[in-house]
Formats: structure tokens, sequence, C-alpha cells
């Protein structure tokens, strides 16, 4: 895996960043979850998934018994967008080479919300035709399996979203035995 200098300035998310939030987790796991981008708390403390949707995430993996310290967890970008706006596609393809290093070999990606499918599968359509579905990206001249999602925050507010979600985690977890 390559990952991003302290100093790193491809994009301009840098002059906002107190920390970069580099991927956690089993960081050799064949399976990968996808944010967004790191929120507030995520930027303090250089981890994905801490705050508030990280709490929504670790309680859906709860419920279907899939242990958070099995899976590698990252995001699209690896620094907080101001007012946690959604990443721009330039921001997002700045940080393209490290993510595409991130998922190179894995067995599946698993697309969290809009953006992580956006900058992975290049859909920008509803949700609900896609969610759940197999899909294939190319990283690095290779197919690697692609599982989109809903993201955690959208559970917040959508029953249909939370219910999928753990759709998505239980399959994994039997599908890759973990
Ligand atoms: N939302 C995301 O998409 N990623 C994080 O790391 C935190 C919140």
């Amino acid at each position: 895996m390559i990952q991003p200098g302290r100093d790193c300035n491809l994009c301009g998310l840098c002059k906002g960043r107190t920390n970069l939030v580099l991927p956690s987790g089993d960081l050799s796991s064949p399976v990968v979850l996808v944010g967004e981008a790191p929120g507030e708390t995520e930027d303090l403390q250089g981890m994905p998934f801490v705050g508030r949707a990280g709490k929504i995430l670790n309680q859906a993996m709860e419920d279907v018994g899939l242990d958070r310290s099995k899976v590698m967890i990252t995001n699209t970008v690896k620094c907080r967008p101001p007012d946690n706006r959604d990443p721009e596609k330039e921001e997002m393809d700045a940080c393209r080479r490290f993510l595409e290093s991130e998922l190179l070999g894995r067995s599946v990606v698993v697309g969290l919300g809009k953006s992580a499918i956006k900058d992975l599968l290049g859909y920008t359509g509803p949700m609900a035709p896609v969610v759940n579905t197999r899909q294939y990206i190319e990283v690095q001249g290779t197919r690697v399996l692609f599982i989109p999602t809903y993201h955690p925050m959208a559970c917040v507010y959508q029953k249909v979203a939370r219910a999928e979600l753990r759709n998505t985690l239980r399959m994994i977890k039997e599908e890759f035995g973990l």
C-alpha cells in the first residue's frame, strides 16, 4: 500500500487538515469498506469512522456479528472536506493512487454511500437499483468485486438503508468467512 506523506498537498483539502485519516482495521483483510471522507472527529483523531457515522457503522456490524477488526476501513479521500461537504472529483482523483493501492488484490470492496460509488463505479444515479448488486471495478488492470451500499449516515432517517446496510455486512461476513 502506498500512503500520502504527512505533508501531502496533492489537493486543496490539505489546507484544513489536522490529521491525515489513513486505513484502519486489518490492513490485509480480503474485505475493504470505503466511506466518503473524514469528518470532524476523524480529522482530530486521524482514524476513519470514529465519530457519529462510525457509531452507526459499529452498531450495524455488531447487529450481524461482524467484528470490525476483521475488515479494513478507508475513505475516498484522506483529508476532511470543509464543513463536511462532499469531496469533489479533483480531490478524489488526487487521492486515487492511494485508494487504488489499498484496493489492489482484495476479494471485495464495499462502497459506503454515494461518493464512494461515484468515485469507484462512476455511477451517479439513485441508490436503490444498485444497492447490494455485484459490480466489478478495475484496479490497476485487475477486476475487483464491488458491492454498493448505503452510507451509515443514510441510516439515520431511512429504515430501508439500515436494513440494506445490515444485509451487505451479513452477506460479506458469510461469503468471506469473517
Ligand atoms: N464518514 C465517512 O464517510 N468516513 C468517515 O471516516 C467518517 C464519516
